[in-house]
């Protein structure tokens, strides 16, 4: 019973839940063979969250990939990183920070080398 109290107590309290999901990109730079294929990590308060899939030969990518993370309260850092990946070395195209908020919210940022990301989220 107590343990069952705490862990009830800890879900209304302490943890939301966290959607990722309707990942896209634009205009993503091209590597010197004009080859992009691009994925994307997706990190929450310092835990892997998951991956896309690799889309393959698009500057203009979309995943339909979605992931749910169970730790996140309010403020939370969101991590996306946007990679090409290489036969050699994957580069970072771009880092998108955000600090969550409750309820649904479309997101957009500007990638470092190059392209735009737009995500949506839901903390619930
Ligand atoms: C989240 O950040 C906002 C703005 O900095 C602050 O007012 C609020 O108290 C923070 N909430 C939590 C739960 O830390």
């Amino acid at each position: 019973m107590g343990v069952l109290c705490l862990v009830l107590l800890c879900a209304a309290v302490c943890c939301g839940q966290l959607r990722v999901f309707n990942l896209r990109a634009k205009g993503l730079p091209q590597d010197s063979l004009g080859i992009t294929d691009g994925y994307v990590r997706v990190i929450c308060r310092n835990d892997l969250v998951g991956q896309t899939s690799v889309r393959k030969n698009t500057v203009d990518p979309w995943w339909k990939e979605e992931f749910m993370y169970y730790s996140a309260v309010e403020n939370s850092t969101l991590k996306l990183e946007v990679h090409d990946e290489d036969l050699i070395w994957d580069d970072l195209v771009g880092t998108c920070l955000s600090q969550v908020q409750f309820g649904t919210h479309q997101n957009q940022c500007a990638l470092e080398k190059g392209g735009m990301l737009y995500y949506d989220y839901t903390l619930s």
